[in-house]
Formats: structure tokens, sequence, C-alpha cells
């Protein structure tokens, strides 16, 4: 028998799999754990599942000395020190496939949102009233059709945004740390350098994982390329972009507008962006569908319940800790 702590709201059916089992299920439902906190919760046990918003640092992994997984409720797992993870043996696992579709699907609701102004027509409305049909009404928007779209990082996630593009008959560009010959077969993508992709792009949709090598992969320099009618999407992290650039650059109007689920300060957000219309700002909610949550937490469960049995978790991210 072993406790399992989980840091956030939980769905009761999964948390029954587990005491089912013989687990111990404690739950804290309030505001994220502060780090001394989530040590005195979690103080002895054996499994740790948690969300983006508990930061599970090398200190947190040395103070829970029982600790043999740690389920990430999210596929992006940059909030867990993985190396010193795997150094300790301890399993780390996240949520892949099960969020794809749903947060394809947001990337598509926050570019057809900013293109066609719907949020700002929306509000209008409410405010004044509708003023009767113009012609040339102050929301015109942007031609999503035709058009051409940039999808930076084509795994799972940018590929699910590519399958939705073909259905709007863009032609699409796609950047990843290798080349994805199948998926260009299948979808019409064409691979292409991220200057020539921003360049080139009139929707560019941010889908890679936040790592050392993609923080600020979009920066000043690489804002200054994209078109001024160019709509940026990030359904990343928000680190991926220079956040203090991105506002420089909406506000010179280089580029027409920004739909934006993940920030750079989390859960800050930067005020200047509160202020600007040509932006749409969502608070990471990519996934955050009532399926789609239940799944993540029934394939977090699926992990620890396995770790719990010394059998090789589902959607293990450290193989190099296993056997742990
Ligand atoms: P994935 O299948 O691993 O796809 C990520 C893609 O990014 C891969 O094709 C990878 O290339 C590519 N990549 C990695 N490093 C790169 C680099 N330096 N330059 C260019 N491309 C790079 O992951 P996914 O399931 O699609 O998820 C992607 C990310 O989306 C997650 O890590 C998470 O941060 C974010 N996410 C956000 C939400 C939300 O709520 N907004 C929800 C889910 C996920 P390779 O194929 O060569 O590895
Ligand atoms: C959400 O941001 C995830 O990584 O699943």
């Amino acid at each position: 028998m072993a406790k399992v702590a989980i840091t956030t709201k939980f769905f009761p059916e999964e948390t029954e799999r587990l005491t089912h089992a013989g687990h111990t299920v404690v739950v804290h439902e309030g505001d994220p754990l502060k780090k001394p906190e989530l040590l005195a919760f979690a103080n002895d046990a054996m499994a740790l599942i948690v969300s983006l918003s508990d930061r599970v640092d090398a200190e947190v992994l040395q103070s829970l000395p029982k600790l043999r997984i740690v389920a990430n409720l999210g596929v992006g797992v940059d909030n867990i020190d993985i190396a010193a993870a795997t150094q300790r043996k301890v399993l780390v696992s996240n949520t892949p496939d099960v969020l794809t579709e749903a947060t394809a699907d947001l990337a598509w609701a926050l570019l057809l949102a900013v293109a066609r102004r719907i949020v700002e027509a929306d509000s209008d409305l409410r405010r004044e009233g509708f003023p009767g049909w113009t012609f040339i009404p102050k929301h015109l928007g942007l031609d999503v059709f035709g058009k051409t779209i940039g999808i930076v990082g084509f795994g799972r996630i940018g590929q699910a945004v590519a399958r939705r593009a073909r259905g709007f008959g863009l032609t699409i560009l796609y950047c990843s740390r290798t080349r994805k010959p199948a998926a260009e077969k299948q979808l019409g993508a064409q691979f292409s350098a991220l200057d020539d992709l921003l360049k080139e792009s009139d929707f560019v949709v941010l889908c890679v994982p936040l790592t050392p090598q993609t923080r600020h992969l979009l920066g000043a320099r690489e804002l200054s390329l994209m078109k001024k009618t160019a709509v940026l999407v990030n359904v990343a992290r928000g680190p991926v972009v220079d956040e203090e650039a991105l506002v420089e650059a909406l506000r010179a109007g280089q580029i027409w507008g920004a739909g934006l689920d993940v920030f750079e300060r989390e859960p800050e957000v930067h005020p200047e962006l509160l202020t600007m219309r040509n932006v749409v700002l969502t608070p990471h909610i990519g996934s955050a569908t009532w399926p789609t949550r239940r799944r993540m937490a029934a394939l977090a469960v699926d992990n620890v319940l396995a770790a719990l049995r010394d059998e090789r978790p589902p959607t293990l991210v450290n193989p190099e800790a296993w056997p742990s």
C-alpha cells in the first residue's frame, strides 16, 4: 500500500481506482501549493500526480525519498526537473496523445478569433449594441481560406493543426527539429527553415515543447521577419516567445495580432497584452475539455498504478530511470 498525493482537484472515479488498488490517496483542492506546502503535503508519498502549476525541482525530489513516480497532468514536462528525477531513479510520466485534438482545436479557435476579430466584435456588440449592417464595418478582418500557415514544431499537435488547415485550403509550411517525410506526404506540408516560414506565413502557430533550445525561439528579430498582416498563435509555452518583444511588435503594428493560450510568467499576464484589442487571450486551456481532462486523469492514474506494481508506466518520459 502506497501513499499517492494529488496536488489538484481530480475526478473521483480516478481517485477510486487508486483506493481500490489499496493505495492511500490525498488530494489538495485549493490554490497551487508553494514548495514548503507541497513538501509537507507529499511527505512519504510514493507517487505524486502534479499539475502544470507545480514545480518539481531537484530539492522537491530530494525531499521525498520514497517517491517512485511523478505523473504530470500534461504532455509538456518543463515543470519537472527530468535530469534530477532520472538521477534519483524517479519515473516521470506525462499525458501525450489524449489531448492532441483538443489543443489543436484551441489553436484554431484562437487563429479564427484573431483573424475575424470575434472577441472584439462580441464585446463591442454587448457594450454598444448592434448598429445595423454596414458595408465597411469597424471589425473588418483577415481572409483565412487559401492563405499560408506556418507550424513551428511538427509533432502530434502541430500535425493535428495541419490536418485542420487542409479543410481551410491553406498552404502548409512547417519547421521542426527533424524532417517528417510521411507527414509531408500525407498532409501536403512543406519543410521550411524558421526564417523563411516566418516571412511567408499569414498564420504562425507554435507547437514546440519548452526546452533550452526553444526558449525565446521567437524574439525581436524573428518577429520582425513576419508579415504586417500575420497572426501569431502560441499554444506551446509562454517562454518560447520573448513576451516583451511580442508586446513591442504588436504595439508597433509589426504584426496584425496574436492568439495566446500561454504566457511567459504564468499566471502573470503582461499588462499591456490585456489592453490590446488585436490580441485574444485564454488562460492555458488548450486541453481543457471535459472528455480530454478525463482521459488525462485516467492516463496519469494508469501510469501511477503501473509504477506501483513495478511495471513500466505506459507514457514514461524518462526511460533511463527504468527499472527504478
Ligand atoms: P510532440 O509530439 O513531442 O511535438 C513537439 C514537436 O516539436 C516535435 O516534432 C519536435 O521535433 C519539435 N521540436 C522540439 N524541439 C524543437 C526545436 N528546438 N526546434 C524545432 N522543433 C522542435 O509534442 P506535442 O504533444 O505536440 O506537444 C507539444 C507541446 O505543446 C508540449 O510540449 C506542450 O508544451 C504544449 N502543449 C500546450 C497545451 C496547452 O494547453 N496550451 C496543451 C498540450 C501541449 P522532433 O519530432 O524532432 O522531436
Ligand atoms: C499543457 O500545457 C500540456 O502540456 O499538456
